[in-house]
């Protein structure tokens, strides 16, 4: 999906209170991975609860491209007949990835160690997105790319003849740039080795091993050190997608925001890497109960009761970010209807996602009536427990930026509109119907 349909606005009024249960789709990382690694087994991989965003449907598309079977059963429950680690073949035709980095990322780190050329591209906020971040590690492999000025896309990856195993340390916190290069590492010789300083999401770690791989994390001071042994024959694995967390935020936060509300929504993901919004909600006096805590999908899972709650401003601290940098769009909203200010250090990996969030943010809140600062790396929202609203907000092809002001419009003063929620279709095409149910007042238009 490179091309982008007609820009849709939405608007969110002030919304009575939220109340029921509220179901979130697949985890999109997840997603992402089960298709993937389901592709580079051998045998068929039963996937349940696999999110049909626009994001993961790209991936599945891809896959076919590079010659593995999918199937379709039902609503989220795939079957994939996998080629096998270095099994990929040539894809006949360009890759498009879509609005996807962890699509393009991860599936280029797939292919980069198989005797086979790929070009990729995406819509107009992935081309503009770096790709010298995996393109560089994918390199120490023997893979070569040529893409446009700055590492962008379109680009097209040789994948290396004869792949030699590397040992990297990742420069960035990036879950991302992490997973490329275990995926090349899979079909490389002997240990492939990835350093990481600050601990990204873990979800590549837990399913590598989960499909057969050799995979230890070791503690060191330098960092978390994870190596893993090329070359193995991955097993087909039966996969239930848990919730995705990151969508979860939007009806968590909606919840706290908006007078009166108390919702349930059940099998939050507690996974130690995905949830520091979750701390940081609790450091700011939210009313979150966590029911019923079980594992689901080799995931830890539990049920969160929400109420309305008077909050106060935090300070996040920057260890705290790779935890949480999908939510920090909706943290700023929640941190706009707190008392006091909340800083966000840390956050300059936000300025290469879907868009610049920062600025994508600063903007809009302060087009909401709302005083920010910001640098770089940094956010700060001065919060006073109320805000205006009453403007359009640009998203800039990014859902998270379209559903973190749909909520601020839901408990603003004055009704606020985005000017494109399409984006919303990528990871969470549920959003608005299930956020009508739970009683938001929301409308295309
Ligand atoms: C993801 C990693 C994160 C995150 C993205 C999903 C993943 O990106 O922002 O939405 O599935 O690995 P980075 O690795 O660039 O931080």
């Amino acid at each position: 999906m490179s091309g982008h349909g007609a820009a849709q606005p939405m608007t969110a009024r002030r919304s009575g209170p939220l109340r029921g249960r509220a179901e979130i789709p697949g985890d999109k990382s997840i997603s992402h991975r089960a298709l993937i690694l389901g592709a580079m087994a051998v045998g068929e991989t039963r996937i349940t609860g696999l999110l049909e965003g626009q994001d993961v449907l790209d991936t599945a598309k891809a896959m076919r491209a590079f010659g593995a079977e999918l199937i379709q059963h039902g609503p989220g429950d795939w079957s994939v007949h996998g080629v096998g680690v270095g099994g990929f073949t040539e894809p006949a035709e360009v890759i498009d990835c879509g609005n996807s980095g962890t699509g393009v990322r991860l599936i280029m780190g797939s292919m980069a160690t198989s005797p086979i050329t790929a070009t990729f591209t995406g819509d107009a906020s992935l081309r503009k997105r770096p790709m010298g971040r995996v393109t560089d590690p994918l390199a120490l492999f023997g893979a070569r790319a040529y893409g446009r000025k700055g590492g962008r896309l379109p680009m097209t990856l040789v994948g290396a003849a004869e792949p030699v195993p590397v040992h990297y340390t990742v420069p960035v916190p990036s879950a991302q740039v992490k997973s490329a290069v275990l995926l090349a590492g899979l079909n490389a010789p002997g240990q492939t080795v990835v350093v990481e300083r600050e601990a990204t999401r873990d979800h590549s770690e837990r399913m590598l091993r989960g499909f057969g791989a050799e995979l230890t994390v070791e503690a060191a001071p330098e960092g978390q050190i994870i190596t893993l042994t090329g070359q193995p024959e991955l097993r087909p694995q039966t996969v239930a997608v848990p919730r995705d967390p990151s969508s979860a935020a939007f009806p968590v936060c909606a919840a706290l925001i908006v007078e009166g509300s108390e919702i349930l929504v059940p099998g939050v993901s507690r996974n130690p890497t995905r949830d520091g919004l979750y701390v940081t909600l609790l450091e700011m006096g939210a009313d979150i109960a966590f029911e019923n805590e079980r594992e689901e999908g080799g995931e830890p899972v539990a049920d969160l009761r929400v109420r309305a709650s008077e909050l106060k401003g935090v300070e996040v601290p920057p260890e705290r970010a790779p935890s949480m940098i999908d939510e920090y769009p909706i943290l700023s909203v929640v941190a706009a209807f707190a008392d006091g200010t909340t800083i966000m250090r840390g956050v300059k990996e936000l300025r290469v996602k879907e868009s610049d969030r920062i600025d994508a943010m600063a903007r809009g809140l302060e087009a909401c009536g709302v005083r920010i600062e910001e640098d770089e790396d940094t956010l700060v929202v001065h919060g006073r427990g109320s805000v205006p609203g009453g403007a359009t907000c640009a998203t800039h092809l990014d859902h998270r930026i379209a559903m973190s002001f749909l909520v601020l419009g839901m408990a603003a003063e004055a009704p606020v509109a985005v000017d494109d929620g399409s984006p919303i279709e990528t990871s969470f095409p549920i959003f608005m119907g299930l956020m009508r149910t739970l009683g938001a007042d929301l409308s295309d238009g």
